[in-house]
């Protein structure tokens, strides 16, 4: 059975630079730099341009993650794509990308899987690909988190608690096969669907007849509260802080390894208090977690992949060192993993 190990890296960021003063000042919200980045660590966030969409960027970082495993899209098995803020309701995002990407040919018509696991995306969408390379079917997957939050986020006072947290951007990384002794070691994943209205945004209610109630003229009329997401956020961190520890500590145990014999922690980038919390909880030193959260805000799916791929370029993540991964996120779903890289 070969092993899987990421084989290339790559992400994007839109250029426009919001920062905590910016979003107060640009969007009128009543909110201030001091509130966001004690309760967050959050200091500024990309937004992406009103044209540009989770399939852009998903496809300018996964052009990155290709090159940088010295391959073509001609080497591409299959696209695992990780999103919550999907180019529209159906088809898949995935489709869009292998679109953008030149991938539809006659000759390869290389299959999509959209993965819907919000913040824990990637990680579910690592674990699919893992399974796939090591099955021995697929050679390289290409596996992309990528969010377009901005332009779905009630930006005014009204939404500030959730218009705050997020960002866009998108990471890509490709999972390959390899005979050499390295790579995804370990992956666990778990959901608790009790919790699918304490993060959510569900802007139809498909129980109703019809989904979306029209006027006279046959036009939606969707109210804020299905509109935006809507969040329990002190439930949220809770839930996030146990489900993260509790994950990485299993895949630890699984692996017969201690939290100190792992190198680098990548974790979900949701609040800095929340991996502030887990480094203290498991005697993590400083050196050992790397985040971003101040620059890009939560990206979501994007979070784990924009880490890795900058971790990897600022020379942080180096080859032979034992990475440990945990993200939490709406669904409930969650999930850790461990690899060497
Ligand atoms: O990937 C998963 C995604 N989500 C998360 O991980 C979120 C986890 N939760 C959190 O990070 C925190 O719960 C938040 C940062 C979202 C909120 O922090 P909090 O300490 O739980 O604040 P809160 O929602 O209880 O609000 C406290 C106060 C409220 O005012 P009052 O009612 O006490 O007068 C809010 O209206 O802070 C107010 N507030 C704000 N003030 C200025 C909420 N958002 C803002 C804001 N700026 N952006």
């Amino acid at each position: 059975m070969p092993n899987a190990y990421i084989s290339g890296t790559g992400y994007f960021v839109p250029d426009d630079v919001v920062t905590n003063d910016e979003l107060a000042k640009r969007f009128n919200i009543d909110t201030n730099d001091e509130w966001i980045r004690k309760r967050t660590g959050i200091e500024e966030r990309r937004f992406a341009p009103d044209g540009m969409g989770t399939a852009f960027m998903g496809a300018r970082a996964a052009e990155q993650a290709i090159e940088a495993a010295g391959l073509t899209t001609k080497d591409i098995d299959m696209i695992v794509l990780g999103t919550l803020s999907p180019e529209c309701t159906f088809p898949g995002t995935g489709v869009f990308v292998q679109r953008e990407l030149g991938f539809a040919d006659v000759n390869n018509f290389v299959p999509c899987l959209d993965i819907r696991n919000q913040c824990s995306g990637f990680l579910y969408g690592l674990g699919t690909a893992a399974s796939m390379v090591r099955g021995g079917g697929y050679k390289n997957v290409l596996l992309i988190g990528a969010e377009c939050h901005s332009h779905a986020l009630d930006l005014s006072t009204r939404g500030r608690t959730v218009a705050s947290l997020f960002g866009d951007g998108a990471g890509a990384v490709i999972v390959s096969a390899t005979d050499e002794d390295r790579g995804v070691r370990r992956w666990t994943l778990g959901a608790d669907g009790r919790f699918a209205e304490t993060l959510w945004q569900r802007v139809w209610d498909i129980q109703r007849f019809p989904f979306i109630p029209q006027n006279e003229e046959g036009q939606g009329l969707v109210e804020p509260e299905l509109m935006w997401a809507q969040m329990d956020g002190r439930q949220v961190f809770r839930h996030a802080v146990e489900k993260m520890i509790t994950s990485l500590m299993t895949v630890c145990w699984q692996e017969k390894i201690e939290i100190k014999d792992v190198d680098l922690f990548l974790f979900h980038q949701a609040n800095l208090r929340i991996n502030e919390y887990i480094q203290k909880q498991l005697n993590i030193p400083d050196d050992k977690v790397f985040n971003n959260i101040m620059r890009y805000g939560n990206t979501t799916a994007g979070t784990i992949p924009i880490l890795m791929a900058e971790a990897e370029r600022e020379g942080i993540l180096k080859p032979g060192m034992k990475v440990g991964m945990a993200a939490f996120g709406s669904g409930f779903t969650w999930g850790a993993a461990l690899m060497d890289w």
